[in-house]
């Protein structure tokens, strides 16, 4: 497992931005947006394309054509992800997967699932927060079922604690992500994180 931290100075600014207590949800979400269009610039460098050959103006030249493409945001947090992709990306076909993590054992449980076609496709799991790896695993083994080609996880901070639960289970599976913090707090929460993404995200 690959794993890319993006060190780029505008997204270690936007990320201090989403870290920041007192950024307020509109806020938050249009922060969230603009480093997930980073994050997704970066992540995508090595999917494939096909060749084509196309005129222009004044003479036949060689081009590139993008090979299909599947997003899938983990609910709800995910979702403050997709729209940066959709629009670098229109003809991406979407799935979702909705998993919660029980408030005791931190574990995840899948209560939705609508995935589109998988096989040989390169899928863009969107997740922000990477913590103890647990939802991550699960939705990589949901896509897995399916057949991709390659799983790239899009996260905004990940935990060490994460990164190694998912390299275990899914050693084929790349990260791409803006930060790796300290740890985890008793409660599961990645320190210093940014606090609960998907309460920031929707005002909950
Ligand atoms: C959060 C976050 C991730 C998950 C990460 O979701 O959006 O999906 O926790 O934690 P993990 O790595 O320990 O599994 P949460 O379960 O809080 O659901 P929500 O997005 O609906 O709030
Ligand atoms: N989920 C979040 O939203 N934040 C964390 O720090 C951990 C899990």
């Amino acid at each position: 497992m690959a794993v890319t931290v993006i060190d780029h100075p505008l997204a270690q600014v936007l990320l201090t931005a989403l870290r920041d207590r007192s950024t307020p949800p509109p806020l938050f979400r249009l922060i969230a947006k603009r480093l997930s269009l980073i994050l997704c610039v970066e992540a995508t460098r090595a999917i494939p394309t096909t060749p084509v050959r196309i005129e222009t103006p004044l003479r036949p030249t060689a081009g590139n054509r993008l090979e299909p493409l599947v997003a899938v945001p983990i609910l709800r947090a995910g979702l403050g992800m997709l729209e940066a992709v959709t629009e670098l990306f229109p003809e991406v076909s979407v799935g979702y997967l909705g998993l919660e993590r029980d408030h005791a054992t931190f574990e995840p449980s899948l209560y939705y699932s609508k995935l589109p076609p998988l096989e040989n496709r390169t899928a863009l799991l969107l997740d922000p927060m990477l913590a103890t790896g647990g939802s991550a695993a699960a939705a990589c083994s949901a896509l897995e079922a399916g057949g991709p080609r390659h799983i790239t996880l899009l996260s905004v901070v990940a935990a060490p604690e994460g990164i190694a639960r998912l390299q275990a289970a899914h050693p084929a599976v790349d990260v791409y992500t803006v930060a790796i913090d300290e740890g985890l707090d008793a409660n599961a929460y990645i320190v210093p994180g940014l606090g609960d993404f998907g309460d920031r995200l929707f005002g909950t």
